[in-house]
């Protein structure tokens, strides 16, 4: 029945798939890219991947609107929004790093009701539904059951417009110095898939798209964890902070969130000046 939210999964499952193949052979092959302003890249992957999934996703549910990153904007006030990354780690894709994937978030009346993520490098489809649980090839997955932030492992990304203007150094560097570490790995979609799958305890990043986040928001919640925004208010499709946890690092991490932003506490970068002067 179309009404339960896992019942869109197996052709939304099949899309994904598609598109994820369809980017390999650019990636084998070092696609260019282009510049959409700053250092924000945009290859023909990109555009070939949103097309193909846009076609299916309009002959599968005609009725379904579509916003994709790559300009798709096919609204037009309907119950049910795909949000479409057609490749969420173009800069990795365009300088041959293999960390990218597929995402697409489904929306039904403003509630989140499915997410996929397919990673074609490894073969990883990860799925959710709400109320059905998260899976990753078919398995389910649960977040970590690490209790400290001092033992966790966290993702976090910094962005490619207006990054000049963007505070997150401060926050890679405390919490650097608080955890076991910080990965960059420049795919806000599998970092959000690393949550679910308890490969990642916790992870943050300002100012992300929609697209960026719907998918791999229910595949954390579906799989036991929490998001939220940073001072730990609801999270929605349009914030502008991100904030995933295991669950139960989440209140530790509000609280340093808070402490960064007062300025308290702060742990001092070391000098230049003294590590120049010692060698
Ligand atoms: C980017 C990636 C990256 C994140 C950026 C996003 P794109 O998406 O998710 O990890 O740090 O903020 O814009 O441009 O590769 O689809
Ligand atoms: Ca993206
Ligand atoms: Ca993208």
């Amino acid at each position: 029945m179309a009404d339960q939210p896992s019942a869109y999964l197996p052709q939304a499952l099949a899309i994904a798939v598609e598109a994820g193949k369809l980017l390999m052979p650019y990636f084998e092959r070092r696609v260019g890219f282009e510049y959409k302003g700053g250092v924000d890249l945009v290859t023909e992957a990109d555009t070939a991947s949103e097309q193909l999934i846009v076609s299916r996703l309009r002959a599968a549910w005609p009725e379904h609107d579509i916003v994709g990153e790559e300009g798709t904007r096919d609204t037009h006030g309907g119950s049910f929004r795909w949000y479409i990354d057609p490749l969420d780690g173009t800069t990795n894709f365009a300088h041959g790093y293999p960390v990218f994937c597929v995402s697409m978030g489904l929306e039904r009346e403003g509630e989140l009701i499915a997410g996929i993520i397919y990673d074609p490098t490894r073969d990883e489809l990860f799925a959710a539904a709400r109320g059905s649980g998260a899976t990753l090839n078919g398995r389910p997955i649960h977040v970590s059951t690490t209790a400290t932030l001092s033992e966790s492992i966290l993702g976090t990304g910094f962005p490619s417009f207006k990054r000049h203007k963007n505070p997150n150094i401060h926050f890679y560097h405390q919490i650097t110095l608080t955890s076991h570490g910080i990965r960059r790995a420049g795919s806000a979609a599998l970092d959000l898939a690393n949550v679910a799958a308890g490969r990642y305890d916790g992870y943050w990043e300002f100012n992300l798209n929609p697209w960026d986040t719907t998918a791999g928001v229910l595949l954390v919640q579906e799989a036991g964890g929490t998001v939220t925004r940073f001072d730990g208010s609801p999270f929605k499709v349009d914030s502008k902070e991100t904030l995933a946890s295991n669950t139960r690092i989440h209140e530790e991490l509000i609280h340093c969130f808070r402490e960064i932003f007062a300025g308290r506490n702060l742990k001092e970068l070391p000098s230049l000046i003294a590590y120049r002067d010692k060698q």
